[in-house]
């Protein structure tokens, strides 16, 4: 009997610890301790057993029964903890570096703008932000631009349903309708109206226009405005900061001159060009970069400025514009494709 209690000790300690899931543990349960099983069978044979062997050989099954007990205890902890392991999946360092693509870098159109901001704030200019769903009174009516200007023509523009709703951007009238700004210049009028003179903002942000995208047109592109309000302002003024300003993005060998032009928001109007020949890609003598002027009065009456007493210019530019001549790119279409072989090169 001894020797039938040890060897089934002995199968017990091999068979479980080759077990990996629970109806395996079950099965095998069911086989040593359970009803039918080895050791219930061999207590049955007790009574058979001669009346003085009994104490000890009883002893001999608690102790066989213990130890089976054990066994199947530490075989379930075992199970259980392989179980866990596949929940948990693969261990996994959280204090290492991410695996993946690694920190990532400024786009070249946020380099752009953010130098920009740089150099006209050490001239006092503060970032101003305006929304890119806009209405007609901002985009246009406010900076004067007649009923019958082509910019206002849904071939150009992209206008909003009469339904859409902005909870941000109050209409005027009910009849105004909503549509993606055209220009930054809105953000003229709001800050105008928002506060008194003297101005000084640059606003950097997206606008829209309906045109067929290729190599240098985009319907989505980006703009810089900056607007100047104060006492007896001129064109020397506006030309000297312009001076400053390319002088300080694309070193001193750039220059600008304006060429006679016309906007409704600004008299007189001019368009600005660049001769910057020393970048790179560059072999045009002057590039057009953007439209500027003093502030029409009639703007300033509209956001309730006295004509008389105050004075302005303002101009616009568009960034991707500036980002190609500065880097050398010939494609607008590659600010926007997310190629990394792109974006890495202005980390
Ligand atoms: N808004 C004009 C455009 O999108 C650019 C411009 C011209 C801005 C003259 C100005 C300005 O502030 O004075 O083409």
């Amino acid at each position: 009997m001894q020797e039938t209690l040890t060897a089934l000790v002995g199968k017990a300690q091999t068979e479980l610890a080759g077990i990996k899931t629970r109806p395996e543990f079950e099965a095998a349960k069911a086989r040593f301790v359970g009803p039918n099983g080895d050791l219930t069978a061999l207590m049955k044979q007790m009574g058979s057993m001669p009346k003085e062997q009994r104490p000890v050989l009883g002893k001999l099954i608690n102790e066989t029964k213990t130890r089976l007990q054990q066994l199947l205890d530490d075989a379930l902890r075992a199970i259980e903890s392989l179980e866990l392991q596949a929940q948990l999946g693969p261990a996994v360092d959280p204090t290492l570096p991410s695996p993946d693509a690694g920190p990532g870098t400024y786009h070249p159109l946020t380099l752009v703008r953010e130098e920009m901001c740089r150099i006209l704030r050490k001239a006092g200019f503060v970032v101003a932000d305006g929304p890119e769903v806009e209405t007609e009174y901002y985009c246009f009516d406010a900076l004067n631009t007649p009923v019958d200007h082509p910019a206002r023509d849904a071939q150009d523009t992209f206008y909003f349903p009469d339904s859409a709703r902005f909870g941000n951007v109050a209409k005027k009238t009910p009849e105004e309708k909503y549509l993606l700004r055209t220009h930054t210049s809105s953000v003229q009028i709001r800050t105008m109206l928002e506060n008194p003179p003297p101005i000084r903002i640059v606003s950097p942000g997206r606008v829209y226009r309906r045109d067929t995208s290729d190599a240098t047109h985009s319907a989505n592109f980006h703009q810089l405005e900056c607007l100047y309000v104060d006492r007896n302002v001129t064109v020397r003024d506006l030309k000297a900061l312009l001076d400053y300003v390319f002088a300080s993005l694309l070193g001193k060998e750039a220059k600008t001159r304006f060429r006679p032009h016309y906007f409704s928001y600004t008299e007189p109007s001019f368009e600005v060009d660049l001769s910057a020949k020393h970048l790179p890609k560059v072999n045009k003598e002057w590039i057009e970069i953007g439209g500027c002027g003093l502030v029409d009065p009639t703007v300033f009456a509209g956001v309730g400025y006295d004509p008389d007493k105050w004075s302005g210019y303002a101009f616009g530019m568009g960034l991707e514009r500036l980002a190609m001549l500065l880097y050398g790119i010939d494609d607008i279409r590659y600010f926007y494709q997310n190629d990394l072989r792109f974006l890495r090169q202005f980390a």
